[in-house]
């Protein structure tokens, strides 16, 4: 375990957007897999992904976190324990209740789920999200609010999102949070960088992750899935240092009592 590391990536705008640099990634990537397990953690639909992954270089992934880190699924297995936290909670009722706020418009329905109440609105400003939030607190409905691309607005039950998932798919799968490399680009994978977990945002990633995203996140230069690759060589470089480290101070004290036991 000691040297394995879990990968989370977002796919839009982080492995995808610059089809060479997929490929460079998946050639990497297809002799590490074990090493490496993959997640992919995507605002899309199940079906959706499979027909992106089919038609792109995408590896094969051990796990697939769906529609903004509602569902998870292991093949085509939904990941036991996990969509059952929606509880009570209903995503109709949501679309009902924002209905009379003619500022968001309900995206197609291909993009909603139970689980999941999609809008688009154009530049929305805190106070918008809070008047939403208002809203639904009336209606006695606790949410978690995403925010994307200055557009994106999806509505998710409390305890989900792809933070949520991420951490959930680590547990099953017996990794420590410093042991999971996240990767995104954009609003919808802020939840990944508050969790703990070693992010990188690729250079292509939007001002509003950028705000987010924390000091200890890994800026990366290079842009889709060449900041997902640099990402990785980052944070094994970290961890290789952190190792050296003590033992360089080791070194050091056994380099002092040399030279004070030759003074002598
Ligand atoms: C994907 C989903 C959409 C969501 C967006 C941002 O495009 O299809 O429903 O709003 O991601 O999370
Ligand atoms: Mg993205």
């Amino acid at each position: 375990m000691g040297l394995q590391r879990l990968l989370v990536s977002d796919i839009d705008g982080t492995l995808v957007g610059d089809d060479a640099a997929l490929r460079r990634f998946a050639a990497w990537h297809r002799p590490r897999q074990h090493r490496f397990p993959l997640v992919y953690s995507t605002g899309r639909s199940l079906t959706s992904l499979r027909e992106l992954i089919a038609r792109t270089d995408l590896p094969e992934p051990d796990v697939v976190v769906t529609s903004v880190g509602t569902e998870i699924y292991r093949g085509d297995q939904p990941f036991a324990g996990f969509v059952e936290r929606i509880g009570t909670w209903d995503a109709e009722t949501v679309r009902k209740v924002l209905a009379p706020l003619t500022w968001l418009q309900l995206q197609v329905p291909a993009n909603q789920t139970p689980s999941k109440a999609s809008f688009d609105a154009p530049g929305l400003l805190p106070e918008h999200l809070d008047a939403v939030r208002a809203r639904l607190r009336a209606d006695g409905l606790a949410v978690t609010l995403v925010y994307s691309a200055d557009l994106h607005l999806d509505v998710l039950p409390p305890r989900m999102g792809k933070g949520e998932a991420a951490l959930a798919v680590a547990a099953a799968l017996g990794f420590e949070r410093r042991q999971v490399l996240v990767f995104g680009d954009s609003g919808n994978d802020i939840e990944l960088f508050r969790f703990g977990f070693r992010g990188t945002l690729v250079a292509n990633a939007l001002p509003e992750l950028e705000a987010a995203a924390g000091p200890d996140a890994y800026r990366s230069p290079f842009r889709y899935a060449d900041g997902v690759l640099d990402g990785i060589r980052h944070w094994r470089q970290h961890d290789v240092d952190r190792a050296r480290a003590p033992r360089r101070g080791l070194q050091r004290r056994a380099g002092r009592s040399t030279s004070a036991a030759l003074a002598s």
